[in-house]
């Protein structure tokens, strides 16, 4: 992809400031772009119970994201902010790398202001408002979780310095958008980009395709992942205190110096060591490759 400058987004928004964050202008959001989001959210918030984790749940309930329209960022702020001190600041689209990683470090989420259309309710290949606020944004009304991503976000910095920023990219991936969870009532879902996705909400968790493992911080770090379709592997934390002790409260330079003489793995690579849930079948990566069914 093209490098992304101030210039990629100043014809657009002229207002855009130095760190990328630019007005939300609430009040311009057309009738059309509410009923979208409602849409969104009444399915997602049906379909969610007994599947995305306790913690995105409640989060989502004090937060109200599943109706009422696109969220206003300087209310929703106001309301998470006394929670957890994250606020929601609102940014054309994708950001620098260093950019995004400062924002985190200082406990702002930096969300798109723009909302897809009612033909592209399934898929989109750029992160909306809907991915960014309902599917990230109840996570971070849970003190833990809110605690990892600023720290993540400052090991963000820390591993751009090191030029290691793809193996702590994958991190982010396997946890923050793809994350399971081994809840005490079974398997339960808390990634944005499942949460955030009709079709990803139900493969995640039962379909036979992905494999299931157990999280340890070397492996995720070591597996590539696919950008262009659902995983075709999940991992799995027992809890968010866990996650928090094995990545915000750990040196990671070793980690990044051990990392260094691996091999990569593959999406669909099992190790041996893996603590593996559910072996799966890979059908349904298979049957992509090999143009069988159509998007999902
Ligand atoms: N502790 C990591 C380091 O030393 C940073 C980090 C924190 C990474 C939280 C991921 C999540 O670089
Ligand atoms: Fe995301």
């Amino acid at each position: 992809m093209a490098t992304i400058s101030l210039d990629t987004y100043r014809d657009a928004y002229p207002e855009i400031a130095a760190d990328y964050t630019v007005p939300q202008r609430w009040a311009e959001y057309t009738d059309e772009e509410h009923a979208v989001w409602n849409l969104l959210g009444e399915r997602q918030a049906a379909l969610l119970p007994g599947r995305a984790c306790d913690e995105f749940l409640a989060g989502l309930d004090m937060l109200g994201l599943q109706a009422g329209g696109v969220p206003d960022f300087d209310q929703l702020s106001a309301v998470l902010g006394a929670r957890t001190g994250w606020q929601i600041v609102a940014v054309p689209g994708l950001v620098p790398d260093d950019v995004f990683f400062a924002h985190l470090a200082n406990r702002r989420f930096p969300a798109g202001r723009f909302i897809r259309r009612r033909e592209q309710l399934d898929y989109l290949q750029e992160p909306d408002v809907f991915h960014d606020v309902f599917g990230h944004v109840p996570m971070l009304a849970h003190p833990v979780f809110a605690d990892y991503l600023q720290a993540y976000g400052e090991g963000g910095l820390r591993a751009q310095g090191l030029g290691v920023l793809p193996q702590l990219a994958r991190l982010y991936w396997y946890t923050v958008e793809f994350g399971l969870l081994a809840a005490p009532g079974g398997l339960r879902i808390y990634g944005a980009g499942i949460v955030s996705s009709a079709s990803e909400s139900r493969f995640a968790l039962t379909d036979p395709s992905p494999h299931r493992v157990t999280f340890a911080l070397e492996r995720v770090m070591r597996t590539r992942y696919r950008i262009d379709d659902f995983q075709q592997v999940y991992f799995v934390i027992d809890d968010f205190e866990q996650l928090l002790r094995e990545t915000a409260e750990r040196d990671f330079a070793p980690v990044y110096r051990r990392l260094a003489r691996l091999e990569d793995l593959a999406p669909d690579a099992l190790a041996a060591d893996d603590r593996v849930l559910h072996h799966g079948t890979q059908a349904y990566a298979q049957a992509r490759r090999a143009g069988l069914t159509g998007t999902a």
